[in-house]
């Protein structure tokens, strides 16, 4: 359906204030240097799940999340994980092996038709060997072990509930660190209940975020868990508590835990995080046409940019404004100093929040790890006093927001209606393997390729938009209605590969568009 053209002229650009001379100007949206239309798009391999299984040809593949660990990737979806050789996928994309788990509590679903399925929401390595999966299983959240190199199962099924989601549409994240899985997911039907939690571990206590306190957790949306150095980091996107003119708000953070959290005293905070901090992602545009991007929608793990640790993210715009879209880095350390810095607090529920004044912190100070810095003294946060602990509990939100590198973002889109959802990034492309390629994916199908630039400090104005594809692929992808919106991307380096997947289908696009790689250099 086209859209009326009321609404096409309705892109973010169009409400940005055109400048005259001496302003900064708003970054243009780049032309791609080439299209790659449905011509050469329909010839992509893609897998749409089990032919033999009359749900799957009803309902389609129901794409939860892939994986890739060493030449395998793995894909999760409605009742079934596969499991694909990576260098036997360049012309056909066959499973080696796969698994179906349908849950067996049948009765449960008369009234919710849609939700009487096992959505694998969980699927993370556990350890070399073992892959540990979980199922949404008809409002019965469960869990499982599984062999990675056969696919079967292996001891007994867990409860899941805090691990993964009660149904599809809600988000959650999950990792495995040190023998712990930290999760973070609705832990109840109704998505009133909010969690990140430790669990599992074999001599670590179970933790998790105070209950139904906004100031920790306020209707997050999940995306991405990184475990770095001494902590866990959760990202995220949430109702900011701190943003109370104009309705609710949509903020990114950045939320961190320490490894060796063993709780609070059996006074203050026990059984729940000691560290938990959390501070603003910062997705700006500077200048005149001052402007931000604050959706966090998708996020890499850590690369290095410019020699020095750090995460890209695509960001968007809040859902009721005008679509705009823009890519933005920041470094990990960057994102230390901001939980170094004050804390964010409200006096009273009429003012404006404001930094703590640092004579108020407490010491040691709060969200520290115990046996580090002005925790050094302390074997365990069990041990923390009182008032380091009250504060904490109170006040988890830094000041400061993290600042993107360069302080702008690599990559903006604002003239178009569609979102980006979606990153990958390849940090040695090219043929001397020193250049950084973006890929981002799209609510409307395409993939964007992008050669950022990240050496220098004008990275933004050196990016190019090496190519737009058409991926989506209506003859494959479309079985109940056509949903476009890029759902997962991971890159095969080792084949010049990337799996973009949708609802429906997982369509794997050759990284160069001709077999001769040398000819392709320019
Ligand atoms: C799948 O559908 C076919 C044709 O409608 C039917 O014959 C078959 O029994 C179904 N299989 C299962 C497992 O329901
Ligand atoms: C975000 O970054 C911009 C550019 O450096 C800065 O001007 C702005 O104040 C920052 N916003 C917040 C909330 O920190
Ligand atoms: C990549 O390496 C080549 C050869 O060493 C060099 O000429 C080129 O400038 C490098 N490019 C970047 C972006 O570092
Ligand atoms: C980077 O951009 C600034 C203005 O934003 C300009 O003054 C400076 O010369 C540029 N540096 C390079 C290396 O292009």
């Amino acid at each position: 359906m086209r859209p009326p053209p009321l609404l096409l002229a309705l892109t973010l650009a169009s409400f940005l204030p055109q400048l005259s001379s001496g302003g900064t100007p708003f970054p243009q949206d780049l032309e791609p240097i080439s299209i790659v239309g449905r011509e050469s798009s329909y010839l992509f391999p893609s897998f749409q799940g089990l032919m033999s299984d009359n749900d799957t040809v009803r309902l389609g593949l129901d794409f939860q999340r892939m994986l890739r660990i060493n030449r395998m990737l793995y894909i999760a979806a409605r009742d079934h994980v596969f499991a694909i050789n990576l260098a036997s996928s360049s012309e056909q994309i066959i499973p080696q092996q796969k698994l179906t788990w349908k849950t067996k509590d049948v009765e449960k679903c008369t009234s919710y038709i849609d939700e009487c399925y096992n959505y694998i929401k969980v699927l993370v390595p556990r350890n070399d060997e073992t892959l540990f999966a979980c199922g949404t299983n008809a409002f019965n959240p469960t869990c499982r072990n599984y062999k990675m190199s056969t696919l079967e199962q292996e001891g007994e099924e867990v409860v899941g509930q805090a691990r993964c989601p009660f149904e599809s549409r809600q988000s959650n994240v999950g990792l495995f660190a040190g023998g712990d899985f930290y999760s973070a997911t609705m832990t109840d039907f109704l998505a009133s209940d909010a969690v990140i939690y430790r669990s599992l571990g074999e001599s670590s206590p179970v933790l998790r975020t105070v209950k139904y306190d906004s100031k920790w957790l306020r209707e997050p949306h999940f995306l991405h868990a990184i475990e770095y150095g001494n902590y866990v980091y959760f990202f995220l996107s949430e109702i900011a508590v701190e943003y109370t003119t104009l309705g609710k708000v949509v903020f990114s953070r950045v939320a961190r835990v320490c490894k060796n959290d063993n709780g609070g005293s059996p006074r203050v905070l026990e059984r729940y995080w000691t560290s938990f901090l959390k501070a603003r992602l910062n997705c700006s545009v500077p200048g005149d046409s001052f402007f931000y991007f604050d959706v966090l929608q998708s996020l890499t793990n850590v690369l290095q940019i410019n020699h020095r640790p750090a995460v890209l993210g695509v960001f968007t715009t809040q859902a009721n404004s005008i679509t705009g879209s823009a890519v933005c880095a920041f470094y990990m350390d960057d994102i230390e100093k901001a939980f170094s810095g004050k804390f964010k607090e409200q006096r009273n529920s009429e003012t404006a929040w404001t930094p703590v004044p640092e004579d108020q912190v407490p010491k040691p100070r709060p969200g520290c790890c115990a046996g580090e810095g002005s925790a050094a003294a302390y074997k365990s946060s069990t041990t923390f006093p009182d008032d380091t602990l009250t504060f904490i509990k109170s006040y988890p939100l830094m000041d400061e927001s993290v600042p993107s590198v360069n302080d702008r973002p690599y990559f903006t889109r604002t003239t178009s209606r569609f979102k980006l959802t979606q990153i990958a990034v390849d940090t040695s492309a090219g043929p001397n393997k020193n250049h950084t390629v973006v890929f981002l994916g799209s609510d409307n199908g395409h993939v964007l390729k992008i050669l950022a630039s990240t050496e220098g400090a004008n990275a933004s104005f050196s990016s190019q938009l090496l190519e737009d594809i058409d991926v989506y692929n209506p003859s494959k992808c479309n079985v109940q209605g056509e949903d476009r919106r890029v759902l997962g991307l991971e890159l095969d380096r080792d084949h010049h590969a990337l799996f973009v997947a949708f609802s429906s289908c997982v369509i794997r696009v050759p990284l160069s568009r001709c077999s001769d790689y040398t000819t392709c250099k320019k």
